[in-house]
């Protein structure tokens, strides 16, 4: 019982944030930014604007890309932690907002950067348990609403956006999802959490030390239990949090340069849409093709990190 990929869409805010427009409210630097990030621009959503809008609006261009209505779906997972209501799920508001007229499964996953490969774990497991033909999941953030504009060790890191990946119901274990591995830590959580308060705090070094270590230590055991190697895999798409990340953690794996999917310059970190955003970007600019395999390791508040293998 296993599942193939039928749908993708993505959504970004028009307005975009770039280095330059920091140094005019801030005392930091484009040179700054760009050596220690990589980030060169973000984008930030209206004020208005919610991360149901940006979820429905991804999850609106992945129906249209797999030709179907949301009636067609049949349970929808949202990776998310910035959704302004406390309640109901963000997944719920969608379906209300997509006119779903049908009664379907829907709920959210809070697994912080890490979020979207605990909902692709939940596909994997209803998948294998033959539970539902149809899943749309989706990773859908507002981190601008979290931003201290007094910080500028974390102000410029974060960006919004969302992303939508649709799966159907497969007899073929070798597409779609194929394997995942989801982790957490709750004893190092104040490494990076939330605040009562709403913003974002980071131990930056610290959490940069357990990246280093952890993001390549997941996509070791998931190729390991997949008895695949670096060979094997077409695109390495890793939590784009930071190129120094990326770069060090692919590099350790043995990943060449050109397997790597970056996109922290141009989206920054959009925590849970991170590597959905990126996987559209390949998709939409003919990067990843049909067939290949893409690693997706992330890493997170909580701690949480995980990675998933999936056949496009
Ligand atoms: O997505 C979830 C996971 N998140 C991550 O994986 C993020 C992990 N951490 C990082 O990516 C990096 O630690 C940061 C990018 C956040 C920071 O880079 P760093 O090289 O670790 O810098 P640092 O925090 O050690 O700070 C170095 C210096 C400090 O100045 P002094 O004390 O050396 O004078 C900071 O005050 O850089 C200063 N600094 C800045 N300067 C200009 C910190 N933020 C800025 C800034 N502009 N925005």
């Amino acid at each position: 019982m296993g599942s193939r990929l039928i749908g993708y869409g993505s959504y970004l805010p028009e307005k975009v944030m770039t280095n330059q427009d920091f140094e005019k409210i801030m005392d930091t630097s484009d040179e700054w930014i760009v050596q220690r990030t990589g980030m060169r621009q973000r984008h930030f959503a209206a004020e208005n604007e919610t991360v149901v809008d940006m979820a429905s609006a991804a999850a609106a261009r992945a129906l249209e890309n797999a030709k179907l209505t949301i009636d067609d779906i049949d349970l929808v997972i949202v990776a998310t932690t910035s959704s302004e209501l406390d309640f109901p799920a963000v997944g719920v508001q969608v379906l209300g907002r997509l006119g779903a007229t049908k009664n379907m499964p829907a709920f959210d996953v809070s697994g912080a950067c890490t979020g979207f490969i605990y909902a692709l774990h939940c596909a994997r497991a209803f998948f294998t348990a033959g539970m539902h033909r149809r899943i749309m999941l989706i990773g859908a953030e507002k981190m601008s609403r979290f931003i201290d504009w007094t910080d500028r060790s974390t102000a410029v890191l974060f960006g919004d956006g969302a992303g939508a990946l649709i799966f159907e119901h497969s007899t073929s274990s070798y597409s779609g999802i194929i394997d995942t591995v989801v982790m957490s830590d709750g004893r190092e959580f104040e490494m990076l959490h939330g605040s009562m308060d709403h913003h974002i705090i980071m131990n930056g070094p610290e959490t940069y030390k357990k990246a280093v270590t952890l993001i390549p230590a997941a996509a070791s055991y998931i190729m390991e239990h997949a008895g695949i190697t670096a060979d094997n895999v077409d695109w390495i798409i890793p939590h784009q949090a930071n190129l120094r990340i990326i770069q060090s953690g692919a590099q350790r794996l043995g990943f060449p340069l050109e397997k790597i999917l970056v996109t922290v310059d141009k989206h920054a970190n959009t925590s849970g849409a991170s590597g959905v955003l990126a996987l559209s970007y390949g998709l939409d600019n003919g990067l990843i093709k049909k067939g290949q395999l893409v690693l997706y390791p992330a890493f997170g508040s909580g701690l949480t990190w995980g990675a998933a293998l999936v056949r496009i």
